[in-house]
């Protein structure tokens, strides 16, 4: 099964993403979890990412269409792939499909998170993270057992750098402006699914597993 979400920041894409990774065994390749993972072992990539992370701009797609041209060619996505947060520029989506092209590879769903904007300021600065098992919470609407420790595996949670609302404001100007163009160009493919992301968790994650459901 080969899937991309879509989603403004926020709409759910790595919540709902590690209950379909869970459930389905395909990897989970988010291009914002690719550039935090460079930007903390301070690689070249990291380097080029960490200054537009900051601001909440996207990463040039040059770096960005390399990253993932080289992650989709590895061997375990030869049984599926979940891209997160990658194509989000029209230039992306075309690089995509020359890329699945070259590896013999087509697309099941492009499923789109929809959640109207203006809860999804409260959703990211509430936002906290495991640093060691990358589980996320809410503080009000996914709370962990104990503040600040993960339910899972124990470990501290943290808030990510551009989880403030200066910068959330920012990335949520920037993706509301690329993502239009994008849910056109994949409509009319024939691709796109929408999903109502402003349900609970569970809810969102049945509706999209009833649509993976038909997939198998
Ligand atoms: P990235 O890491 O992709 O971040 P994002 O798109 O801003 O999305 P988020 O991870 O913030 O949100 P999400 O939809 O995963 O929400 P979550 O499930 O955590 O990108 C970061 C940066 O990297 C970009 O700004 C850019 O600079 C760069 N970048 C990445 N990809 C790029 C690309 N392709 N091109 C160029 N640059 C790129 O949920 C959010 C919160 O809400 C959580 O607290 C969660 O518990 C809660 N929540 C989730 N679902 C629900 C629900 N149904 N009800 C209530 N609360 C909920
Ligand atoms: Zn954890």
């Amino acid at each position: 099964m080969n899937l991309v979400l879509m989603g403004l920041p926020g709409a759910g894409k790595g919540t709902q993403a590690e209950k379909i990774v869970q459930k389905y065994g395909i990897p989970h390749i988010s291009t914002g979890d690719m550039f935090r993972a460079a930007i903390k072992d301070e690689t070249d990539l990291g380097l080029k990412a960490k200054s537009f992370m900051d601001k909440g701009e996207l990463v040039p797609d040059e770096v960005t269409i390399g990253i993932v041209r080289e992650r989709l060619s590895k061997d375990d996505c030869e049984k599926g792939f979940l891209l997160d947060g990658f194509p989000r520029t029209v230039a992306q989506a075309d690089a995509l499909e020359n890329i699945l092209s070259d590896l013999n590879k087509k697309i099941d769903y492009v499923i789109n998170i929809d959640v109207d904007q203006s809860i999804l300021m409260e959703r990211l600065t509430g936002r906290r993270i495991c640093k060691d098992c990358g589980a996320t919470y809410h503080l009000v609407f996914n709370p962990p057992a104990k503040d600040g420790v993960c339910d899972r595996c124990g470990g501290e949670l943290y808030q990510r750098a551009d989880d403030n609302e200066a910068t959330v404001q920012n990335r949520l100007d920037v993706n509301i402006k690329q993502t239009k163009p994008l849910l056109d160009f994949y409509e009319t493919k024939g691709y796109l699914r929408n999903i109502d992301g402003q349900q609970d968790i569970n809810k969102v994650f049945s509706d999209l597993d009833a649509l993976l459901g038909g997939l198998q």
